[in-house]
């Protein structure tokens, strides 16, 4: 029967004027894709959009360093040596299956409570016949976009494999505006620049941000997730979903002929993947909506992703946090505890012995006045940073066993402040600083997460400060990637939720380990305090790093002046902006970031981010353009309650909002929390207004929001 309907279904394919012999079009035909092998053998694909090209004919394949064939091939290959590490050329097409999918699932959290995953599906099974090789290149085709990847069956000519560099192109149509970061296979945390893809080489140099850990990289590669659009206004996005046992994708350009190829993170010595079939590589994102909306409610990136792994999700529960951290970011306090260092390290005799450098931000009494602001508030917990032994010298030339995760500083009680906490109704944080000391970090997860367990910690910062020694390996390479991982898996088994900052950039894995509730991996807060971050910024991110999934942002900056610390930088920005990110980056993990001295001043508007939910039953993309302005309503989940947030760029913006989105019929209180008149994020950026009104579905909102400002809203129905 199914034959039957496949051997129909490849003649009504034939019939129409494709000539390749795979082809796949999406459930509601909108995208499609072929997929051809040219006169070299080369697989080759391409992408339409209702017809149109949008990805011309692209070459696919792999260049190996090591493909161990088995000796009955040694007389077939003495003429040509390098034939086994071709995975590119002399492919045949010998099968192509289709298939289709249609479910709606829940995730553990989200932007809403359902997800509809609805695609086509197409598996090309490539041969090499000479050496008899197989590969298998796997379509997944959306209303809004496409993911392929490659899949490699185990089989006597292909056991294991070393991949010397991934050769799938993306093959543009034309010269697209672009949003993008430097290409680099340690950091993200780079402004976005926004220009023509013929001009990426001439302004890289700038796109570095003045960082010089980029040298490795070509001075065309950028880093997805990339942001296009086309000058038919059709809005591309390149990134990559379920990224796990493989090297992290860049792009790199061929600026002449527009074509992206994919660079991958090489290891310490140069090779960018180990294979061993059966396996596969994550799959390649090509995203295609007709508006910008239409990026930001795509869900392409977590459909790619394998359901939840974890049978029990109960203890998984979003959260919002405050922290003692943004003291120590702007200079105000300290991690360390003495500014001597310690002669034995991880002694924590010696370390008592060491003289106080009387900033030290984690000690008993600054956490206590933090947790009673926080619970006061109803914040559900507090992060500490700099509370373990290590910090004097974590950067330094010790940091191969610097820290031990679980011997607190001496004015650091941490059973009193575990109990503390608890009695107030919060939990502490953990903060997990590895300064990439991966190995030594590995050694001591146990005892660390039991130590959280111990205490009733359920959710754990981790960073990856510095490079990653002894190995000298990259921070997006395949054995950092199967390190984050680690990390984890293990981290559930003990209930443990994880937000790693420094680490790669998320690929949507929080589908299938929902205890990944949070990721830095992109320019955060912190950098306000580190010589500021241009307006626009957090209005591209959404598009980009957040496809992958939620970001720890760590948002709610109230005092932009930070002299109070000795600190010349100006954070760029406005209250009412600041109030606006909670809305509109989503992340079930949601800090208020800065003092409690400074929200003191400001408790009318604070009390917008002790409204604001973290988890939510539905999401409205109201309007937005890259960089320049994002305007989306949320509803709490199990409530009637909504949230509304307005960010705009360099350039101010005005909203003109219908609340059609509200139950008819129902009275909302909303509460409108935005930028003055005169609010400036240069010179003005205190200045808000906070006005109520009754509004209903029928109603339209007027708002206005500064250049780098924004406005935030609550609606609550009335009781009748
Ligand atoms: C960089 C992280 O992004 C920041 O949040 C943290 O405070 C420092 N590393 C220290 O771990
Ligand atoms: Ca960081």
């Amino acid at each position: 029967m199914k034959k039957v309907f496949f051997v129909a279904l490849m003649a009504a394919m034939c019939a129409t004027t494709w000539a390749a012999p795979a082809k796949v079009s999406s459930p509601g035909n909108v995208i499609s894709v072929d997929l051809d092998v040219d006169a070299q053998g080369i697989p080759t694909y391409q992408v339409f959009h209702k017809g149109k090209a949008v990805v011309k004919p692209s070459k696919m394949g792999f260049d190996l360093a090591k493909a161990p064939l088995p000796g009955s091939f040694d007389n077939i290959l003495d003429k040509s040596k390098g034939a086994a590490l071709d995975l590119r050329t002399g492919f045949e097409i010998k099968d192509v299956k289709h298939s289709s999918f249609n479910e709606t699932w829940k995730p553990v959290w989200g932007e809403e409570s359902e997800i509809v995953n609805n695609y086509n599906e197409m598996a090309v099974t490539l041969v090499q016949p000479k050496i008899q090789r197989t590969v298998v290149v796997k379509f997944r085709v959306y209303d809004d976009g496409v993911g392929f990847r490659y899949e490699f069956p185990q089989q006597p000519t292909l056991n294991y494999f070393v991949i010397k560099e991934e050769r799938t192109q993306f093959a543009m149509t034309g010269d697209h505006i672009a949003w993008w970061i430097a290409g680099d296979y340690d950091t993200q945390e780079y402004e976005y620049t926004r220009c023509r893809l013929s001009e990426i080489s001439k302004r890289f140099d700038d796109a570095l941000c003045g960082n010089a850990s980029q040298e490795q990289f070509s001075k065309t590669g950028v880093q997805t997730a990339l942001q296009l659009k086309t000058d038919d206004g059709l809005y591309i996005n390149l990134h990559e979903a379920a990224l796990v046992d493989y090297s992290c994708m860049s792009l790199n350009l061929d600026e002449k002929n527009l074509v992206f190829e994919s660079w991958l993170t090489p290891d310490a010595q140069g090779m960018k993947g180990y294979m061993q079939t059966p396996c596969n590589t994550p799959w390649r994102t090509i995203m295609v909506t007709e508006s910008a909306n239409d990026v930001l409610a795509s869900r392409l990136i977590l459909n790619l992703n394998e359901p939840c792994k974890l049978e029990d999700t109960s203890w998984i529960k979003p959260v919002k946090y405050m922290g003692v951290w943004w003291e120590m970011i702007t200079g105000k306090g300290s991690w360390n505890y003495s500014d001597e260092l310690p002669s034995v390290k991880l002694d924590l005799n010696d370390f008592s012995k060491l003289k106080p450098n009387g900033k030290h931000s984690a000690n008993n009494d600054n956490v206590k006045r933090y947790l009673d602001f926080a619970s006061k508030h109803g914040f559900q917990q507090l992060l500490i940073e700099g509370w373990n032994i290590g910090w004097e010298d974590w950067a330094g030339n010790s940091k191969d066993y610097v820290f031990d995760f679980v011997t607190p500083y001496p004015d650091f009680d941490i059973d009193m402040l575990n109990k503390y906490a608890h009695d107030r109704g919060m939990r502490l944080m953990m903060h997990h600083e590895t300064s990439s000391s991966v190995r030594n970090y590995e050694r001591h997860m146990e005892k660390a997460y039991q130590l959280m367990n111990k205490y009733g910690y359920n959710s754990v910062k981790s960073g990856y400060v510095g490079d990653i020694l002894p190995r000298g390996e990259h921070h997006y390479g395949q054995w950092m990637n199967n390190h984050y991982l680690y990390a984890i898996t293990e981290a559930a088994k003990h209930h443990i939720m994880v937000n790693a900052h420094e680490a790669v950039r998320p690929t949507g894995l929080c589908r299938t380990y929902p205890n990944l509730i949070g990721n830095e991996s992109a320019r955060g807060t912190e950098y306000q305090a580190f010589g500021g971050t241009k307006p626009g910024h957090t209005a591209i991110l959404p598009f980009t790093r957040l496809q992958g999934g939620p970001m720890d942002y760590t948002p709610g900056i109230f005092e932009m002046d930070l002299t109070y610390a000795g600190n010349k930088s100006k954070v760029l920005s406005t209250i009412g902006g600041q109030l606006a990110l909670y809305v509109t980056f989503y992340s079930p993990l949601q800090m208020a970031a800065d003092l409690p001295e400074n929200y003191e001043k400001h408790l009318d508007a604070f009390q917008f981010i002790k409204d604001v939910a973290v988890d939510w039953d539905k999401s409205v993309y109201l309007e937005s353009e890259p960089m320049e302005y994002i305007t989306i309503a949320r509803k709490a989940k199990g409530t009637n309650d909504w949230f509304m947030g307005g960010i705009a760029g360099m350039k101010p913006h005005d909203s003109k909002v219908k609340l059609g989105f509200l139950d008819p019929g129902v009275k909302y209180e909303a509460i409108i929390y935005a930028d003055a008149k005169d609010a400036d994020y240069k010179t003005n950026p205190q200045a808000y207004t906070i006005t109520k009104r009754t509004v209903t579905a029928k109603d339209e909102l007027k708002l206005h929001a500064v250049a780098g400002g924004g406005w935030a809203i609550s609606l609550k129905p009335i009781a009748k």
